[in-house]
């Protein structure tokens, strides 16, 4: 009796096993190979799927909660070449046509990346594309030569983070609460050694891209130079070179009045993109922001904030931003337009100084620069008004002010759907608080 029920179970177990390595092999149809075929020269003309299209899946896509192998949304799953030919709706006859570059940057619901994650750029969506028009092939190219010669952020640097790491660690998504489009906290990483640590698999760190192969030698090289290189962290300070009085920054200056004004939900910010302009990063102003270096007044970021058009006659419309949100105040205009005149650069400087805080020179013009935006006019964000010092107090009493800005649990975190505001700035802050907030 036990035996004729072993037996049974045997069999079962036999036939089970048949069926699931059956299932396995040979899936409906066509059986796809993971193991690429290398090139041992990269083509330009080429899209290759290992080192152009897989890792911007991983860091977008085949994350934990969407189209990882565990969660499998709508069983849908991106993480290695099989998967996306069997689950991505590829179409070698219609490319465009492709379920997987149809859903990207389409809006609403149906956007993918879903908001708040920052859609692909056309760039990246047009790459896919063509890699389905070249075939969909599983292939793989390994430059031998090295080229490290002139390295710098945008050009060699930029491309790897955005193929590689923006997708979990960008505004829309900050992995880890690490956001490499933020200068200042770039800055912090390559200081205390967490960058380079971490896409070099030390010991002690985490190892980035997470989810996916470590990058190249060559790819560890560029960053490993310009992070030697940078002025980013150049002039001792952990936020870049001191601020030159005659010089306007980006990161400093420009980023955040466009992250409070513009960059607000329902206007500029990533999920909304209205009229295709996104003004979240240096980047996304600087190609839908329309900005000519050198030239304000063909820059629309610039001449739109009066309404005119400059030399340039299409953008005689509305102002920005419209009413009832206040317009730019004339500095703040300059700053715009000295950035742009500058050559448009994404730049920094560790502007913060703690030793002498006051009221108006030091904690209201973080304000201006970082909250007024949201917080004035007819509506303010949460019905709270920042416009004076008496404005100030009243949250700096009632604990809103520190709880917000220094992200504690039960606020809501300021500046919102930005990043933290540097360990100098909050520092200030809190002087100022601990000072019994005087009006200086
Ligand atoms: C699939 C998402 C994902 C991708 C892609 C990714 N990261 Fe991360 N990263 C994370 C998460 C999540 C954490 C936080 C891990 C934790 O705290 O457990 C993190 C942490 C880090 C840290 C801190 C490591 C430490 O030990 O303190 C650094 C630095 C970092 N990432 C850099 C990068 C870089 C550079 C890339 C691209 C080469 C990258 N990441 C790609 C998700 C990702
Ligand atoms: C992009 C718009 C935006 C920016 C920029 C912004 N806020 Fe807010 N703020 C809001 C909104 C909206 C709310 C209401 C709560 C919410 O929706 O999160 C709010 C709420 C608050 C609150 C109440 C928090 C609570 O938990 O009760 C404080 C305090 C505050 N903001 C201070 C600031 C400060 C200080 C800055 C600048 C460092 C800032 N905000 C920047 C939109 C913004």
């Amino acid at each position: 009796m036990r035996k004729g029920i072993s037996q049974a179970m045997g069999a079962l177990i036999f036939v089970y096993a048949l069926f699931t390595w059956g299932s396995c092999t040979h899936p409906p149809g066509i059986y796809y190979d993971n193991k690429p075929m290398v090139s041992q020269q990269c083509s330009v003309d080429t899209i290759y799927f290992q080192n152009d299209i897989l890792p911007l899946l991983n860091s977008t896509c085949a994350v934990s909660g969407c189209h990882d192998a565990a969660t499998g949304k709508h069983n849908v799953v991106l993480t290695d070449y099989a998967a996306v030919m069997k689950t991505g709706g590829i179409n070698l006859q219609n490319p465009e046509e492709s379920k997987i570059y149809r859903v990207l940057g389409k809006g609403g619901d149906e956007s993918m990346p879903p908001p708040p994650a920052a859609a692909w750029s056309t760039e990246q969506q047009n790459a896919l594309l063509t890699w389905i028009g070249q075939g969909a092939l599983n292939n793989a190219c390994t430059n031998t030569v090295c080229d490290t010669t002139n390295v710098t952020f945008k050009n060699n640097v930029d491309p790897i983070f955005q193929t590689y790491c923006y997708g979990c660690h960008s505004a829309g998504n900050t992995s880890g609460g690490i956001d490499l489009t933020n200068f200042s906290q770039l800055a912090l990483l390559i200081d205390n050694g967490s960058l380079l640590g971490s896409i070099r698999h030390d010991a002690g760190l985490i190892p980035m891209p997470q989810g996916g192969n470590k990058l190249s030698d060559c790819e560890i090289n560029t960053i490993a130079i310009w992070a030697r290189d940078t002025t980013l962290t150049g002039g001792g300070g952990n936020t870049g070179s001191s601020c030159d009085l005659d010089t306007t920054y980006f990161q400093n200056q420009v980023l955040p009045l466009l992250q409070s004004n513009c960059a607000v939900s329902g206007c500029h910010d990533a999920a909304t993109r209205k009229e295709g302009v996104q003004l979240t990063d240096y980047n996304s102003v600087v190609k839908t922001g329309r900005v000519v270096a050198g030239n304000p007044n063909r820059s629309k970021l610039y001449t739109i904030l009066s309404g005119g058009g400059g030399d340039d006659k299409s953008t005689q419309d509305g102002i920005m931003p419209p009413p009832p949100r206040a317009a730019f105040t004339t500095e703040q205009k300059n700053l715009v337009k000295n950035w742009i005149l500058q050559g448009a650069k994404d730049n920094v400087c560790d502007g913060c100084d703690t030793t002498q805080v006051s009221f108006k020179a030091s904690v209201f013009p973080i304000v201006e620069t970082y909250c007024l935006g949201c917080h004035n006019g007819n509506t303010p964000g949460g019905g709270i008004y920042l416009r004076n010092y008496s404005d100030l107090v009243a949250v700096a009493k009632n604990g809103k002010l520190w709880g917000s800005i220094n992200h504690e649990t039960g606020y809501s975190p300021m500046p919102k759907n930005a990043s933290k505001l540097s360990t100098c700035q909050l520092a200030t802050f809190k002087i100022w608080i601990d000072n019994g907030t005087p009006n200086n």
